[in-house]
């Protein structure tokens, strides 16, 4: 069994803060300071004089991120966000006029900009709206209905309050009705256990610097081996061609894996940190985490309703790693700044105080926010 306070010690940020905004920009744990450190050895030592060594790295962290969501290696690339993950499939689909996109009001607008742009090619997007802090899924339901609908893009779990979207219903009806599932996996990813098979996902991009606690401007995009042709590259490159290294021969001819969608150089020093951030997940393992930070975000939604607060987030099945809420009329703001001046780290989003836990946190330090308020 893990024992979650040895866990504190890979964290300096727990000397001086109480750190809940996950959902935010992560601290890194010291096993990705000593990753970065190794890539800076490595460069500042012998640069590209065995350059097979940082492809070797690369190679292995693609495996463990397609073993963290139940892929295959080849069904990942390296991006440099979240939203360059979307933008993908939003570009590189073959969109015929007509077409409908559904997503829905609580999204981050990285998972609502890209299909607006799609206007222009007569893409229309419907934003479903949400009841009472969640997607009810019927109303998914009732918007599949529409043959023009051709994909359906949500975030596992949605950036303000935290609610969890139901990920394998939600896949299981995209299949029914040949519409393509496309998932913003930041806000889950790292915290929350996910099987891109079983919920039937086509698309997912994640960046590192969330839950995954990571750095930032280093994340994953899956594209399922089924649509892997079907999604043309919006940049072809020296690199995402079938031979890169054949230098002295032009080519149009592009890879079969997921790597047609890494078509310059990568963020090597990003994946080396990425690579130490999802061992360290994976050592730990993804359900024990997931029960861990379940409990936590528990405990703090208790004693927010204890002391009389207004939860903003959806609990029960739709509870995930952030609790959203507010105090009486305090403004948020004002909330913040109490807490920061204690040394406490959240923030503001969409109207209410946004904490997010995560595992290496203790309970003590939820107490210690509630008794803040
Ligand atoms: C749900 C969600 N999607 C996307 C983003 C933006 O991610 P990136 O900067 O990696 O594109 C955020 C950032 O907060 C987010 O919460």
């Amino acid at each position: 069994m893990t024992s979650w306070a040895r866990t504190r010690s890979f964290f300096p940020v727990t000397r001086d803060w109480i750190y809940l905004d996950h959902a935010g920009v992560a601290p890194i744990s010291t096993r990705v300071e000593e990753a970065l450190r190794r890539y800076a050895d490595l460069a500042s030592c012998d640069g590209a004089t065995d350059y097979a060594a940082y492809e070797a790295e690369v190679a292995r962290v693609r495996s463990r991120a397609a073993l963290l969501i139940g892929a295959a290696p080849e069904e990942i690339a390296f991006v440099k966000n979240t939203t360059e993950g979307l933008g993908i499939v939003a570009c590189g689909l073959d969109w015929r006029r007509g077409d409908i996109v559904l997503t829905c009001d609580l999204e981050y607008p990285s998972n609502v900009t890209p299909w607006w742009g799609l206007r222009a090619r007569g893409v229309e997007t419907v934003i479903l709206p949400s009841q009472d802090g969640r997607l009810p899924i019927e109303r998914v339901e009732g918007a599949l209905g529409n043959p023009r609908v051709r994909l359906l893009a949500l975030s596992s779990v949605e950036f303000g309050n935290g609610a969890r979207n139901d990920l394998e219903m939600l896949g299981r009806l995209c299949r029914d009705r040949g519409v393509l599932f496309c998932v913003d996996a930041i806000q889950s990813l790292g915290c929350l256990c996910l099987d891109v098979e079983r919920a039937n996902i086509d698309f997912l991009a994640a960046d590192g610097h969330k839950w995954l606690l990571s750095v930032e401007g280093c994340g994953i995009f899956f594209c399922a081996r089924r649509m892997l042709e079907k999604l043309a590259p919006r940049i072809v490159g020296w690199h995402n061609v079938a031979e890169p290294t054949h230098f002295d021969r032009y080519q149009t001819e592009l890879r079969r894996d997921a790597q047609r969608f890494e078509e310059g150089t990568r963020n090597t020093a990003g994946i080396f940190a990425l690579g130490a951030a999802i061992d360290l997940l994976l050592e730990l393992e993804l359900q024990a985490v997931e029960k861990r930070v379940l409990m936590l975000t528990e405990h703090l939604a208790e004693g927010l309703r204890a002391r009389g607060a207004t939860l903003l987030s959806p609990r029960g099945d739709a509870a995930s790693g952030i609790v959203s809420f507010r105090m009486g009329d305090i403004p948020p703001a004002r909330s913040i700044e109490r807490l920061r001046a204690r040394h406490i780290h959240c923030v503001a989003r969409r109207g209410g105080v946004r904490a997010s836990p995560h595992f290496y946190i203790d309970t003590a330090e939820i107490d210690a926010l509630l008794e803040s308020l």
